[in-house]
């Protein structure tokens, strides 16, 4: 059996929503201490929903993969439901990851938390 599944080698071969959104409404950056990857989420809200996200990870395969359908399952939604995206449906909606990869998945869980905690502390402020 392959260690990857055909869901996360596309994701990683051809990844959904790289890049920057100038001027997002809120950012988010994680890392991970021990493999050291770095993963980078932007989103652009309107009225508390995602209309944009995109996303810079500098990583393995599957943390790539992992932000990138991240990203494809937070798009369109409300900013609340993007906050209940835990890395194990970002795992699953990949058909798996391997054990030791899992934690990939996490900082794509991570990265999106940070982002959303971003937007309503600057939509705090403007208030
Ligand atoms: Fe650390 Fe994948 S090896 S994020």
């Amino acid at each position: 059996m392959a260690l990857y599944s055909e869901t996360v080698m596309d994701h990683f071969r051809n990844p959904r929503n790289v890049g920057v959104i100038e001027e997002a409404d809120g950012v988010g950056e994680v890392g991970n201490a021990k493999c050291g990857d770095i993963m980078k989420m932007y989103l652009k809200i309107e009225d508390d929903v995602i209309v944009d996200v995109k996303f810079e990870t500098f990583g393995c395969g599957s943390a790539i993969a992992s932000s990138s359908m991240a990203t494809e399952m937070i798009k369109g939604k409300p900013v609340e439901e993007a906050l209940q995206l835990t890395n194990k449906a970002v795992a699953e909606a990949l058909d798996g990851l391997p054990a030791h990869k899992l934690h990939c998945s996490v900082l794509a869980e991570e990265a999106v938390r940070a982002a959303v905690e971003d937007y309503y502390k600057k939509s705090g402020d403007t208030n």
